[in-house]
C-alpha cells in the first residue's frame, strides 16, 4: 500500500496528515542518501560500502529497525546552521543476525566524514543502553573522521559518554567493534573498551596519533597503513582480533563470530546442534607427540580435531603465536579453548601470549562460556626484555584471570607443565574442574636438564655423569603420575579419547555453581 495516497477522515479530509507523510519520506529519502550520490561514489570508489549498506550486509534481511533517522545536529557556528543531514552520521538500531537480536551503530562516512556531534553520540548513547537492557550484543560499525571539529568539547563530551557506557556494558552484553575506515585520536578508545575488534585489510586504520604528528614528534616517517593498519594491529600490536579482505567478508564473518556469543551475562552459551558424536575417537592423536621431546607439534591439530565438526574459530592468529585462543562448540556447546603452541617459541609463556589469554580468560568468564585448555609449556620466557617489559606483571594476568574464572575449567596437558607455567595453565589447585593428562605429560618443576645441571652443579663437565642424571630424573619426573598421585591431575587419558572426556565433563560441569567473595572488584594487575 502507498503510504501517501492513504486518506485519513481528519483535518481537510486527510490533506494535513498526507502533507506530513510527504514531509517524513522526503525526511527519510534525505537520510537515506546520507551526504549525497557523490560522496556515496566516492566511498564506492575506494572499495568501502556505505553505512546502510553495511547494515544490511550484517543483519539478517529486512530485519532492521532504524532509530533516530531524523535526529539533527544543533551546531551553529561555521555555517553548520544550513548544513543539517537527517541521522547526523551514524546509522542506528536494532535486528536479527541468525534469528538473534543485536543493537547495531554504524558510522556514515559520506556526512561530514563520519565525525561524531553531540547529537551522533546521543544515538548511539540511546542503542547502547538499550541494548544493556534487553540484553542483547552491541556491534559498531566505524568509519570517522573523529570529533566533529566544528563542534568542539560538545563532540567530546559525546565521545566520553560513549566511554562510559562502554565501561558500564562490559561484561554485560558482547560488545564488538568493526573498524571499516579511519578511527584516530581518542576515538580508538571506544573500541578498545569493546570485547572485540575486526578490521579491513587496506581500509581501516586505528592510532592514537596519526603519521604527521609521529614525525614532528618522534621524527619516524611511517605510513598510515604501517602505523595503524589491520597488518599493523594484526600482528604486532594485538589491538585487532581479526582482519579480512574487505567490508563484505568482514561483515559476514562477524554474523558467524557472533553464533559463539551469548547475548548478556545471564545466559548461557548457545547450542547448536551437530552431528559429530560426543563420544567420536581421534586415533590419530595418539601419533601427535613427538617422540623427541624438545620437537614442536602442530597443537592447532589437537584442537581441530577434537572440536565439534573440527571447526575452531582463532582469535588474533597472527599475534602472540606461542598461544592460540579461540572458539569452538563441544557436543554443540561453545568453548573458549586457550592452548600453549609448541611450534612458536615452544610454547613458552611471554608477556604477549599472557596478555592475549588473559583478556580471552576474562570474557569467557563474563559471559558463562567454559574454558578448555591444552597446556604444553616449558615456562615462561627467560630474559632481560621480558623483564624490562614487566613480564612479572603481564604474567600475573593471565594467572589472575584463571584464578579467578568460576565457569567450568577442564584442563589437558599434553606434554610439558613446568614450572609456575604448570599452575598458571588453568591448574587443579586454581580450582580447575576436570585436570586430565595424556601419557605424555611431564609435569615437574622444569625440564630434567634443566633441573640436573642445578641439583647436581658441581658434575657439569661430566657428560656421562649428566646424561645419566638426566634421565633419572626424566624416569621419575617426566610423567604425569606424581602429579597423579597426589591428585593434581584426575585421570591419565588415552590421546584418542580426549573429545569424549571432554565433552563428558562438560556435561556434568553444565549446571556448575561457584561464587568468588562479594567485593566492589578486583584488582587485577595491569
Ligand atoms: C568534521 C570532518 C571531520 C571532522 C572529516 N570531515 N573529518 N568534518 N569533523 N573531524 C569532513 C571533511 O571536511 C570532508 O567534508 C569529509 O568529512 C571527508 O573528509 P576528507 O578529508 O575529504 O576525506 P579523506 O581524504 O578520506 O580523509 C579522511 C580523514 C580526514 C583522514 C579522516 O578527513 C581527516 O584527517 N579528518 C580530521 C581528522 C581529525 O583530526 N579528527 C579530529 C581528531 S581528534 P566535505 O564536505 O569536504 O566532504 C578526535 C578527538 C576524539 O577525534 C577525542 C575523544 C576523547
Amino acid at each position: 500500500m502507498n503510504l501517501i495516497s492513504v486518506q485519513i477522515p481528519w483535518r481537510d479530509g486527510g490533506l494535513y496528515m498526507q502533507q506530513i507523510i510527504e514531509q517524513l519520506e522526503e525526511k527519510r529519502k534525505a537520510a537515506i542518501l546520507g551526504g549525497g550520490q557523490h560522496r556515496i561514489d566516492i566511498q564506492h570508489g575506494r572499495g568501502k560500502l556505505t553505512a546502510r549498506e553495511r547494515i544490511d550486509l550484517l543483519l539478517d534481511e529486512g530485519s532492521f529497525e532504524e532509530w533516530d533517522a531524523f535526529v539533527e545536529h544543533r551546531c551553529t557556528d561555521f555555517g553548520m546552521a544550513d548544513k543539517k543531514i537527517p541521522g547526523d552520521g551514524v546509522v542506528t538500531g536494532y535486528g536479527t543476525v541468525n534469528g538473534r537480536v543485536v543493537f547495531v551503530f554504524s558510522q556514515d562516512f559520506t556526512v561530514f566524514g563520519g565525525s561524531l556531534s553531540e547529537a551522533h553520540a546521543e544515538k548511539i548513547c540511546k542503542v547502547m543502553n538499550q541494548a544493556m537492557k534487553v540484553g542483547a550484543p552491541i556491534i559498531g560499525l566505524n568509519d570517522s573522521g573523529g570529533a566533529r571539529i566544528q563542534e568542539g568539547v560538545a563532540s567530546l563530551g559525546g565521545y566520553a559518554d560513549v566511554f562510559q557506557l562502554n565501561v558500564l556494558a562490559s561484561g554485560v552484553v558482547p560488545q564488538i567493534s568493526v573498524i571499516m575506515g579511519p578511527c584516530a585520536g581518542g576515538a580508538v578508545y571506544s573500541p578498545a573498551m569493546t570485547d572485540f575488534i575486526f578490521m579491513v585489510k587496506d581500509s581501516s586504520y586505528m592510532f592514537v596519533t596519526g603519521p604527521d604528528v609521529v614525525k614532528t614528534v618522534t621524527h619516524e616517517e611511517v605510513t598510515a597503513e604501517e602505523l595503524g593498519g589491520a597488518m599493523t594491529h594484526s600482528t604486532v600490536s594485538g589491538v585487532c582480533d581479526r582482519a579480512y579482505e574487505n567490508d563484505v567478508e568482514t561483515l559476514l564473518m562477524v554474523r558467524r563470530f557472533i553464533n559463539y556469543l551469548p547475548a548478556n551475562n545471564r545466559e548461557k552459551p548457545p547450542y547448536r546442534p551437530t552431528p559429530d558424536r560426543a563420544n567420536r575417537m581421534e586415533m590419530s592423536l595418539d601419533t601427535l607427540i613427538p617422540d623427541n621431546p624438545n620437537m614442536p607439534y602442530d597443537m592447532k591439530e589437537l584442537i581441530y580435531k577434537v572440536a565439534d565438526d573440527n571447526e575452531f574459530w582463532e582469535l588474533q592468529p597472527e599475534h602472540a603465536q606461542n598461544i592460540i585462543i579461540g572458539f569452538a562448540r563441544m557436543d554443540g556447546y561453545s568453548v573458549g579453548v586457550v592452548a600453549n603452541q609448541p611450534k612458536v617459541l615452544a610454547g613458552c609463556l611471554d608477556i604477549k601470549s599472557s596478555i592475549k589469554a588473559g583478556r580471552f580468560v576474562r570474557f569467557c568468564d563474563a559471559f558463562n562460556i567454559p574454558i578448555l585448555t591444552f597446556v604444553d609449556v616449558p615456562g615462561f620466557m627467560p630474559g632481560t626484555a621480558q623483564e624490562y617489559g614487566g613480564i612479572i606483571k603481564h604474567g600475573a594476568k593471565l594467572l589472575f584471570a584463571y584464578a579467578e574464572a568460576t565457569v567450568p575449567k577442564i584442563t589437558v596437558i599434553t606434554r610439558k607443565a613446568y614450572g609456575g607455567a604448570y599452575d598458571v595453565m588453568s591448574s587443579k589447585h586454581l580450582r580447575g574442574d576436570v585436570n586430565l593428562a595424556w601419557p605424555s605429560a611431564e609435569i615437574a618443576v622444569m625440564g630434567p636438564k634443566g633441573a640436573v645441571e642445578i641439583i647436581f652443579r658441581s658434575d657439569i663437565g661430566d657428560e656421562v655423569k649428566i646424561a645419566d642424571r638426566t634421565e633419572q630424573y626424566r624416569l621419575k619426573f617426566a610423567n604425569p603420575f606424581i602429579a597423579g598421585s597426589r591428585g593434581y591431575i584426575d585421570d591419565v587419558i588415552a590421546p584418542h579419547a580426549t573429545r569424549k572426556r571432554v565433552c563428558r565433563s562438560l556435561a556434568m560441569l553444565r549446571e556448575k555453581q561457584l561464587d568468588n567473595p562479594w567485593r566492589k572488584h578486583d584488582n587485577i594487575p595491569l
